[in-house]
C-alpha cells in the first residue's frame, strides 16, 4: 500500500498555453496540483467531492472537476484554468469583465465553475437562452446566491461580443 502511494508518473501537460513536464504522484488530484504544485490559486478548492463547481477547469475543451480528476491520468492534455481566461496582456477578458460589471462576482469562490461553464457554453452555442444558461451552470453552487446576477453578466458578455462593446443586460 506505502509502494502505491508512492508512485510517480510522468506527463506533459500544457496549462494556459505553458508547457509543464510533471512527475506526479499517483494519488494526487488536479486541484491540489495545481493549487500547491503550481500556485494556480485561482481554482477553489470546494466540497472536495464533485458537487460545488469550485474547482472547474477546462481538460481538452471540455469543463471538469479538478479535485475528483487525477492528475497522473492526465497524459498530455491541454488545461486551462481561470488564470488562462485572461487576455494576453492581463487584462479581463470580455467575459470576465461582464461578470465584473453585473455583480457577477461577490466572494468570487464559484467564479472557476460559472466563468469556464459559460466559455464551454458560448462554444457551442453563441446565443443561448436563459434555459440554457441556467443548464449550463447547473452544476455549479454561488454560496452568494448571485444566481440571478451572474446570469445577467453571460448575458452582457453576449451582448459585447455581438455588439463589440459592453452593454448593460436586461
Ligand atoms: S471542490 Fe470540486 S466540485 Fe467542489
Ligand atoms: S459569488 Fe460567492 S460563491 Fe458565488
Amino acid at each position: 500500500m506505502e509502494d502505491m502511494l508512492e508512485d510517480t508518473v510522468l506527463v506533459n501537460l500544457r496549462i494556459n498555453g505553458r508547457l509543464h513536464e510533471l512527475e506526479i504522484p499517483a494519488h494526487k488530484s488536479l486541484l491540489d496540483l495545481l493549487r500547491e504544485d503550481l500556485n494556480l490559486t485561482g481554482t477553489h478548492m470546494g466540497c472536495m467531492t464533485g458537487h460545488c463547481g469550485a474547482c472547474t477547469v477546462s481538460i481538452d475543451g471540455r469543463v471538469a472537476k479538478s479535485c475528483i480528476t487525477l492528475a497522473a491520468t492526465l497524459g498530455r492534455a491541454k488545461i486551462t484554468t481561470i488564470e488562462g481566461l485572461t487576455q494576453d496582456d492581463g487584462t479581463l477578458s470580455a467575459l470576465q469583465q461582464a461578470f465584473w460589471d453585473n455583480a457577477g462576482f461577490q466572494c468570487g469562490y464559484c467564479a472557476p465553475g460559472m466563468l469556464l461553464c459559460t466559455v464551454e457554453l458560448l462554444e457551442t452555442n453563441p446565443d443561448p437562452s436563459d434555459a440554457d444558461i441556467d443548464t449550463a451552470l447547473a452544476g455549479n453552487l454561488c454560496r452568494c446566491t448571485g444566481y440571478q446576477s451572474i446570469r445577467r453578466a453571460v448575458k452582457a458578455a453576449i451582448t459585447t461580443t455581438k455588439e463589440g462593446a459592453p452593454q448593460a443586460a436586461e
